[in-house]
């Protein structure tokens, strides 16, 4: 056997700069996962384009993103970090699928739904047949698992099927995977609405925390973030009654490691003008090594470049073996 360990997947689209919620809820976690899976990790620059992009600023949010997963712990050396143009396998793939993928499925999907209807005059053909490319990117590589976040389960689900379906006609060719939504992460919720969730794609810049923000910027945030207007105004835990100083809480002791009661005994009698500034300066010490360490990554084209070509070759390597297989169960000459 060339390889025991069992194989995680997972795509991220560089269509939104990284917030502190996409860390704490999901990234920080990610590191620790090469010891037990052999995982791949893309950025989707090709789905990315359902949607009208500037070309520089995907360019630019690609490396960024690349950047910034090394420097909250993915290392190149165990994980294999790659840009999803860069195999075209996957897309080749995602043709054939697309022809085993039945329009009524596609209707059906949720996120279609959602984006045609906010991006009305562009509707177009990639956006609709989206799921099947998605298919592809996961089914190329035979994985276990695929970490995504609730919003992706119902692509996972039609990804299920394709290759139930393709099995089904020319034997035994995909593994089904298993959608994977980890339990561990907190929830991090917008400075502004903490009834929302802190998105990378949020109009409200004042509600999200950025990886790469300064520090007097995060500062700023968190003293104007908001909390709840009952009379008490004192730091308790109370997520129903008091969802935004829930919410700092939670990211406090996410930043410091400190339970709930311990964090609720330090500012006993302070009020939130102490305790808003304590969560700022806890989140800008814990983002300044991220920062400072993208920063000097991005510096660094010719690093970049090694780890995303290493990691595209390995990554091609194991798709095509996938593909050729493919090509051949439908029925083309092999080259
Ligand atoms: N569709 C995912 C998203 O919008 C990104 C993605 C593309 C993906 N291909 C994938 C996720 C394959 C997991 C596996 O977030």
């Amino acid at each position: 056997m060339e390889n025991e360990k069992k194989v995680m997947l997972s795509g991220i689209q560089p269509s939104g700069d990284l917030t502190l919620g996409s860390y704490l809820g999901a990234i920080k976690h990610w590191g620790a996962r090469a010891e037990e899976f052999d995982c791949y990790y893309f950025m989707a620059d090709m789905h990315s384009i359902t949607v009208r992009q500037d070309p520089a600023a995907l360019r630019r949010r690609t490396l960024e993103q690349l950047a910034q997963y090394i420097a909250c712990g993915l290392d190149p050396e165990k994980n294999t970090l790659f840009i999803q143009s860069h195999v075209p396998e996957q897309a080749c793939l995602g043709w054939v699928l697309n022809c085993y993928t039945m329009f009524g499925e596609l209707s059906r999907m949720t996120q279609f739904k959602d984006k045609s209807a906010k991006n009305k005059e562009n509707i177009n053909g990639g956006l609709f047949t989206y799921p099947a490319l998605m298919a592809a990117d996961i089914l190329a590589y035979q994985p276990d698992f695929v970490p995504v976040g609730e919003d992706q389960k119902q692509h996972v689900e039609l990804t299920r099927n394709v290759a139930q379906r393709f099995n089904s006609i020319y034997g035994e060719t995909f593994k089904i995977p298993e959608p994977y939504i980890p339990k561990v992460g907190a929830r991090i919720m917008s400075l502004s609405d903490p009834t929302s969730k802190m998105s990378k794609s949020d109009k409200d810049p004042n509600g999200s925390i950025y990886l790469m923000e300064r520090r007097e910027d995060i500062l700023r945030k968190f003293k104007r973030a908001v909390t709840d207007c009952d009379t008490e105004r004192c730091v308790r835990w109370d997520p129903a009654a008091k969802p935004g100083v829930a919410n700092l809480m939670q990211i406090y002791s996410a930043c410091t490691g400190k339970p709930y009661e311990d964090i609720e005994r330090e500012f006993d009698g302070l009020g939130y003008g102490a305790f808003k500034p304590a969560v700022g300066e806890a989140v800008a010490d814990l983002l300044q090594p991220i920062r400072e360490e993208s920063g000097r990554l991005l510096a660094d084209k010719a690093y970049l470049e090694s780890v995303y070509r290493a990691g595209a070759e390995k990554a091609s390597h194991t798709a095509w073996k996938t593909l050729r297989k493919v090509y051949k169960k439908v029925g083309f000459v092999a080259r």
